[in-house]
């Protein structure tokens, strides 16, 4: 009689957790036939009305399907458990190229893009990446360049200067080189540093000039350097840059901070010249003003445009484009 009771409650149980589609229906199925007040319990208590013998048979089947339909019901949770977490995982993605598609994607400027490459070339070269500010004092723009106040060269500059009266003359930087004053302040030699940043000067914008524009400087001061690590130096840049095919030639020049100073070139695939910066082994002045000895310490410098190299680079024939906005013109590159 038990037997056949037995046998249909197990049956119906397996039935119905089966048929449980949820964790929480599981559970009440799980009580109705194996909880406190299930109906497996309930088949025990009637139990001790049978004869010894019997009772302990019958106790023994009754503990059976009590562990069969236990071991069912876990193996069913267990399923329903994993499929739960995959639906929430699944309702909780976030599809976001779906969005992306709907939306036209930028990318960094023509300018930011030849700077950050200019900063792999160098830093691949073994510098490193240091900054200044863009507003100065005299002493980092032109006096501890060896650019003394009388010095003509000042004039050269075509500085804009900050109204903010006594005690110091400020002013929006005219070049980057104030950074080389900056960098040998702090840092003690061997310095292998390159500076980009933006630079001001009061020109008038044409097709080949910008009043606000990017510079970057590069400063190297160690034990016996000179004009041959300059020169390779800026070989090696440019080959990098532009192409192994480029050639790079130094012509003499002046600079204060600089002696000997050139302008440097890079060839053009016509055959002619261009005029990229201009570069020199440090002014032992310059080196001393920072507090570094001359007689043990040697340097050299170079600072170009880096708005005119995305000018050459990109072959435009106006650098004002790279300041109209015009998204038709920057989506180009
Ligand atoms: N600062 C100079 C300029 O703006 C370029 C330069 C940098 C020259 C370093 C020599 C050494 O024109």
């Amino acid at each position: 009689m038990l037997g056949v009771e037995l046998a249909s409650l197990v049956e119906r149980a397996s039935t119905e957790i089966s048929a449980a589609s949820d964790l929480e229906t599981l559970a009440e199925v799980e009580r109705t036939f194996v909880g406190k007040k299930g109906e497996l319990v309930a088949l025990k208590k009637t139990l001790g009305g049978l004869e010894p013998e019997e009772r302990k048979a019958a106790g023994q089947a009754l503990n059976e399907a009590m562990g069969q339909v236990a071991g069912q019901v876990n193996e069913r949770r267990s399923v329903l458990a994993a499929s739960a977490e995959a639906a929430q995982l699944a309702g909780e993605r976030l599809d976001l190229t779906e969005v992306m598609s709907d939306m036209q994607r930028g990318h960094a400027h023509l300018v930011t893009q030849a700077r950050d490459r200019l900063e792999d070339v160098f830093v691949g070269m073994g510098f490193t990446v240091a900054e200044g500010p863009e507003v100065e004092s005299a002493w980092y723009n032109f006096e501890a360049l060896n650019i003394p106040e009388w010095h003509p060269a000042r004039g050269s500059f075509d500085t804009i200067f900050v109204e903010l009266g006594e005690p110091e003359q400020v002013m929006l930087r005219s070049h980057t080189s104030p950074v080389q004053i900056r960098t040998m302040e702090t840092e003690k030699p061997p310095i292998y540093i390159v500076a980009p940043g933006r630079t001001f000067r009061t020109d008038t914008a044409d097709a080949t000039h910008l009043p606000a524009f990017n510079q970057i400087e590069g400063l190297v001061v160690d034990r016996g350097v000179g004009l041959g690590d300059l020169a390779g130096t800026i070989e090696s840049f440019v080959g990098a840059f532009f192409g192994h095919e480029v050639k790079t030639r130094l012509r003499p020049s002046y600079f204060p901070f600089t002696e000997p100073s050139a302008e440097f070139d890079i060839s053009t695939p016509d055959g002619g010249w261009l005029e990229l910066g201009g570069c020199g082994v440090v002014h032992p002045n310059v080196l001393a003003n920072c507090g570094i000895d001359p007689e043990e310490f040697q340097g050299f410098a170079f600072g170009f445009g880096i708005d005119r190299l995305a000018v050459m680079r990109y072959q435009l024939d106006d650098i004002r484009e790279l300041v109209n906005n015009d998204v038709r013109f920057l989506r180009q590159f």
